[in-house]
């Protein structure tokens, strides 16, 4: 592919921001194809760990991503309150709810259909999705015992709004855990491959930007939090970002060889997925990273 330099310039002068009617339009169409991504509704990268995950069974990556979360949050097998802020279709709700028989969650999302779809499939715990903004929720202060948010404060570009109303939450003592993609220098000190992947890659997921990292720990201690411990995992997800090239192709596949129309969001979808592909090859301007901080 030959990319010309004024349109690298011109892409990257145009605006990241994503309004939250374009997220909740993207993930009411857009949610159902992860199912070829993910049979138990994962709608995040894996974490591969050695002799406990398959590299070719994706699940099982992502499931373990599930798994690191909770570790790092650390609750006591007492009653736990958690909040899954931009809970997708509860995945991570029902992998944790499997593994803490004193656990009940809120999930929170902006998008209509996983309200909907991801309630039936949590209909048996003590579980529930709502829809609000998780730069502003009901969620009572000081009432939760935990609060992750996978993949989903890149929506917000790791904004210090959405870091306050996390720390708003929490017990005192309690922990947020962040799983997601972020730069490693600001936009403006990106390559152009890295420029021109990551405005694409805001554009086709609706992100108002991936923070960067060093600022996003500043932001963390500034809001309130301690012990802000930044593990970068990139290798260790690595093996399920490898998934995307095969994956995509195959949803593809299936679509047509079923004669269904592809929707404009399915397409945005895949090609994201092939942006975080594109990014993540660059190693020097992009990371992906597991953020704990205390309250
Ligand atoms: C990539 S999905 C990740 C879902 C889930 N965390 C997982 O890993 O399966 C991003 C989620 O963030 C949610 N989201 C994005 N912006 C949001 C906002 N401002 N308030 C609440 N949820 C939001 C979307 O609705 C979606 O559920």
């Amino acid at each position: 592919m030959s990319i010309s330099l004024s349109h690298i310039v011109k892409t990257y002068h145009k605006k990241t921001h994503a309004t939250r009617k374009e997220i909740k339009n993207f993930y009411d169409e857009a949610t159902e194809d992860y199912t070829f991504w993910s049979q138990d509704f994962n709608m995040h990268f894996g974490y591969f760990s050695f002799g406990k995950t398959n590299p070719f069974r994706r699940d099982s990556m992502l499931n373990e991503m599930n798994t690191q979360v909770l570790k790092r949050l650390e609750l006591s097998p007492s009653k736990q309150f958690v909040a899954d802020l931009g809970c997708g279709m509860g995945g991570t709700m029902r992998h944790f709810l499997q593994r803490h028989a004193a656990l009940s969650m809120i999930g929170v999302t902006v998008s209509d259909f996983q309200v909907t779809e991801g309630n039936k499939l949590l209909k048996k715990d003590t579980a529930v999705i709502i829809k609000e903004d998780f730069r502003n929720t009901s969620i009572p202060s000081n009432s939760t015992d935990g609060a992750i948010a996978m993949e989903s404060f890149c929506h917000s570009g790791h904004s210090y709004d959405t870091l306050k109303e996390a720390y708003r939450i929490l017990k005192p003592g309690k922990r947020l855990v962040i799983a997601d993609a972020f730069l490693k220098k600001p936009p403006s000190k990106l390559c152009i491959g890295s420029s021109y992947s990551y405005k694409k890659l805001c554009k086709k997921w609706s992100l108002e930007g991936l923070g960067v990292i060093t600022t996003v720990k500043k932001e963390l201690e500034k809001v309130g939090f301690s012990k802000v411990t930044i593990e970068d995992i990139s290798p260790r997800v690595a093996p399920s970002v490898f998934h995307v090239p095969f994956a995509i192709p195959l949803f593809l596949l299936k679509k047509l060889l079923k004669r269904e129309p592809i929707k404009k969001q399915s397409w945005d979808n895949l090609k994201a997925s092939f942006y975080a592909l594109t990014s993540g090859l660059h190693m020097k301007d992009f990371g992906y990273y597991l953020i704990t901080a205390e309250k």
